[in-house]
């Protein structure tokens, strides 16, 4: 009864303040556009003010100058509307007409750093073409804006979200670059990094120089008393870097909230002028041409004593305070959420009112638990409790990004099948390190804390396969076998529902790169060992299968191209199977009259399915196997070889 009280009070209230602010706003913008694209904006506002204002109403209502923001708030989200380029509006219109673009079995997502990759923006254009030839269409570029020099945690330390790194190009090339790439059907993703600016954004400086409203928009303590309180509930999050989550300025004489390296100040948005200036840059940024913007470490924008300050509910509501501002002001632009969390915290995240597309961490997480442990005995219950999201939204999926593995899967899922959480993902750490005895896999611990030993991984998606070691030891048949779970998990990405997201570079099977040893600004950052720069030679062996990039880029293709052309696919239902076969993983994928059964042999060893199980699945005796390209007769049983993935086109009578 209360909350629906409560209701009413921000129906009524929300009404009475768009009564009061609209006018204003047409007073000072309506002009500038034609008569009927203003209606249409006003339309969008109507629609989405009322959730709009619940939101900001929750995070700042109890300031006496609430209503002084939330008139700032929309003139901002009007300001930048009005300059959004007709190409983007014209893009707004088209959305409008297939909202649920992002759920096609035809997107295909490739991430990269764009030096990395190619050099500079520019360069960028010039591999269209490569990015083409893989069927990608949603193209994520790790943040290219202006950075402190030497380390700057891979880019994510912004010192300015108007420029770009000036050895990567400038604001005009990216968007220059957004709209070539549009004309070529990829859409542009790209970080939005909302919860710190570097310590040399200009906010940031001025706060240095002891400017107090811009101290205000970092969280800052005189003393350690306050840090203190806090950090009794916090777990630090580069706890190799620094220990905690303060860092002492003594030019402020001040410790200053730095969640992860010393340089990146974390954002206080209580601060409603926060909200404000970041919601500039955000639209600044749609302006530009970005179709999907990744929210950055979205878990710790918002803080409170006696709290993990992770996932607090006030962070929802930034972000959907942000969501509803976009919908208005730049609607073709879609969130993806990144929240390396415990899945429950995962889910929370994802909504049409939220974020619309999200990482799948713990797919990630255990896919690699599966090919360690050659089962699927976790994999399938975890997938089948949680795989569900809001109709409307998607996944991310991927094996590998810019990032170290977390073993980010909930402890409830590893105890369910008897195993103790915090010995397995020891072992895990052991197994991806290769100090486990029998391990493929070569990969180099991140952020190893120091009193816990708890660590999460680095490594190419290959290295961790086995690729590398199986080279250097020569050995054939594991060579043959790296290759099989390279294409295996990448396999299930593509089939599994959601968009799958490839890291360039794994499509040809690049192995750990262990110069950046000899970096001093990236010692320490195991990360940069999957970081590499684009194995250019390598990439032109792709056409020949008689190589190890040749036969993973090759048989890659073909699973995208099973992906992309084959109906079942498309905003298909996944429907997880139980194979009675605790290495293998198996679903459905349905639409409508087109269905099939993917099954994946995450054992090194061959397996068998029974007949009469696949016929109870509502299988013939023969069927297609869209990946080998054959008929595959079960009679009595159907064998799997090592690390197999099959797509069985499902007979539908
Ligand atoms: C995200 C990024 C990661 C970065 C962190 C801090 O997790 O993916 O690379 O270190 O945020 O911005």
């Amino acid at each position: 009864m209360k909350s629906m009280n409560n209701d009413n009070w921000h129906q009524e209230q929300a009404a009475a303040s768009l009564k009061r602010l609209l006018p204003r706003l047409e007073a000072r913008f309506a002009a500038s556009v034609e008569g009927d694209e203003w209606q249409e904006f006003v339309v969008r506002l109507h629609d989405h003010f009322p959730r709009l204002f619940r939101g900001l109403h929750e995070l700042y209502g109890r300031q006496y100058d609430f209503f002084y923001h939330l008139e700032s708030i929309l003139a901002a989200a009007t300001e930048q509307w009005i300059g959004r380029p007709a190409e983007l509006k014209a893009l707004d219109a088209l959305r409008a007409t297939d909202p649920y673009w992002y759920q096609s079995h035809r997107l295909m997502g490739a991430m990269c750093y764009v030096d990395v990759f190619a050099d500079d923006l520019n360069g960028l254009r010039e591999r269209i073409p490569y990015l083409l030839e893989l069927g990608v269409n949603y193209l994520h570029l790790m943040p290219v804006f202006k950075t402190p020099g030497g380390d700057n945690d891979g880019g994510y330390a912004v010192s300015s979200y108007r420029e770009i790194e000036p050895r990567l190009g400038n604001m005009e090339e990216l968007a220059s670059l957004a709209s070539e790439l549009r004309h070529h059907g990829i859409s542009l993703c790209l970080d939005f990094v909302f919860n710190h600016t570097s310590d040399e954004h200009d906010w940031a400086r001025r706060a240095l120089a002891g400017d107090p409203e811009y101290q205000q928009y970092y969280r800052m303590f005189p003393d350690r008393s306050l840090p203190d309180a806090y950090e009794r509930t916090l777990t630090p999050i580069f706890p190799d870097e620094h220990p905690g989550s303060f860092t002492y300025r003594n030019r402020l004489k001040k410790w200053v909230w730095t969640s992860f390296h010393n340089y990146q100040w974390d954002l206080n948005y209580e601060n409603p002028a926060v909200f404000t200036r970041m919601l500039e840059e955000m639209l600044f940024l749609g302006n530009q041409g970005i179709e999907i913007l990744r929210l950055d470490a979205v878990a710790f924008v918002w803080k409170r004593l006696g709290t993990s300050c992770q996932n607090l509910p006030e962070a929802h509501v930034v972000i959907q305070a942000f969501n509803a501002l976009v919908r208005i002001a730049a609607p073709a632009m879609v969130f993806k959420s990144e929240a390396i969390v415990d899945p429950d915290e995962v889910r929370k995240y994802i909504s049409e009112e939220e974020c619309q597309l999200s990482y799948n961490p713990h797919l990630m997480a255990l896919l690699w638990n599966s090919l360690a442990t050659g089962e699927a005995r976790v994999l399938k219950p975890a997938m089948e409790r949680r795989f569900t999201i809001p109709e409307g939204c998607a996944w991310v999926n991927y094996v590998r990004c810019h990032d170290d593995i977390g073993f980010a899967f909930s402890n409830q899922d590893i105890e369910a099948v008897g195993l103790d959480a915090v010995a397995h993902r020891r072992f895990l750490t052991e197994f991806y390190t290769g100090r486990y005895t029998g391990s493929f896999a070569r990969g180099l611990p991140f952020q190893e804390h120091p009193e816990t030993g708890d660590a999460r991984i680095s490594g190419t998606c290959a290295s961790l396969a086995g690729l590398e070691k199986a080279l250097e030891e020569n050995d054939q048949d594991e060579i043959e076998c790296s290759i099989q779970r390279i294409l295996l998990i990448h396999g299930v990405i593509l089939t599994i529902g959601g968009v799958p997201l490839i890291y360039l570079g794994d499509e040809i099977g690049m192995l750990n790169d262990y110069g950046y040893e000899r970096d001093v600004d990236k010692i320490g950052d195991t990360r940069w060992l999957h970081r590499a720069a684009f194995d250019h030679e390598r990439a032109a062996q792709r056409r020949d299968n008689t190589t190890v990039p040749g036969r993973i880029y090759q048989n890659l293709l073909r699973l995208i191209q099973i992906r992309q052309q084959n109906p079942a696919f498309d905003r298909a239902e996944t429907e997880f199977v139980d194979t009675d076969n605790p290495h293998v993983f198996g679903y459905f994928r349905t639409n409508g009259d087109s269905s099939v059964l993917v099954l994946a042999n995450f054992s090194g060893t061959p397996q068998r399915l029974e007949g009469r199980r696949l016929r109870l699945l509502g299988l013939r005796k023969s069927n297609v196997d869209l990946v080998a390209g054959r008929v595959i007769v079960a009679a009595r049983e159907l064998v799997l070889e090592p690390y197999d993935l099959m797509v069985l086109a499902r007979a539908t009578k």
